[in-house]
C-alpha cells in the first residue's frame, strides 16, 4: 500500500499523554491491584506504554474480539475471537482500548465482561471520536479526541497496515 500518511499526534505527544494518564491512574488506583485487559489488536502498544508507568501492583490480560459491520460502522454485535485466560472475578478491570468510536464494540464488551463480576470496571482508550458515537459508553481515561478522520498507527490499522507508526497518523489518500 502506498498511502500518504500525515501526523496528527506526535510520538512526543502521545508518550506525554500516556505519563500523565498513567500518573492519573496511579492515583485513582492508590492501594489497590489493576488487572489491565487489552482489547487486541490495536490496544497493544497502548497498553505496554501505560503499564510501564504504573506504579500500582499490576497484571494483564488479553482479549480479541470482532464486531460485524458493513465495513465503515460496526453493528454492536462482537464475537470473542480470543477470551481471557483468567476469571476477573474480584478483580478491578482496565480495559485498554486504541479508539472510540460509535462505542459499540466497548458497549458489547462491558455488557460481557460485566457478567463476569469484576470488583470494578473501568476504560482507558487513547483515542476518543466523540461526534461518532451511537452506543452509551462511559469512557473513564482519555489520551486525546480525534477528528471524524480515520487515523492509523500507535496499535490502529489501515487493512492490517500501520499498526506498527509510532505516532497517530491520517491517512490521506483512502
Ligand atoms: P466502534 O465499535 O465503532 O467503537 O469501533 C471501535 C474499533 O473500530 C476500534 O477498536 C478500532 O479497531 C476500529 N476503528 C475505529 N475508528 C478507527 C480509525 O480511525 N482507524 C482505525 N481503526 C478504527
Ligand atoms: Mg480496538
Amino acid at each position: 500500500m502506498n498511502n500518504k500518511i500525515s501526523v496528527l499526534i506526535s510520538e512526543e505527544e502521545v508518550d506525554r499523554r500516556v505519563r500523565e494518564l498513567a500518573d492519573e491512574i496511579n492515583r485513582d488506583y492508590a492501594g489497590k491491584r489493576i488487572h489491565l485487559i487489552c482489547a487486541l489488536k490495536g490496544g497493544v502498544f497502548f497498553m505496554c506504554e501505560l503499564a510501564k508507568r504504573i506504579t500500582v501492583p499490576l497484571t494483564m490480560d488479553f482479549m480479541a474480539v470482532s464486531s460485524y459491520g458493513n465495513g465503515t460502522s460496526t453493528s454492536g454485535v462482537v464475537r470473542i475471537i480470543k477470551d481471557l485466560d483468567e476469571p476477573i472475578e474480584g478483580k478491578d478491570v482496565l480495559i485498554a482500548e486504541d479508539i472510540v468510536d460509535s462505542g459499540n464494540t466497548l458497549h458489547y464488551l462491558v455488557d460481557i465482561l460485566n457478567k463476569r463480576h469484576p470488583a470494578s470496571l473501568k476504560i482507558c482508550t487513547l483515542l476518543d471520536k466523540p461526534d461518532r458515537r451511537t452506543a452509551d459508553v462511559k469512557v473513564d481515561y482519555t489520551g486525546f479526541c480525534v477528528p471524524d478522520k480515520f487515523v492509523v498507527g500507535y496499535g490502529l490499522d489501515y487493512a492490517q497496515e500501520y499498526r506498527n507508526l509510532p505516532f497517530v497518523g491520517v491517512v490521506e489518500e483512502l
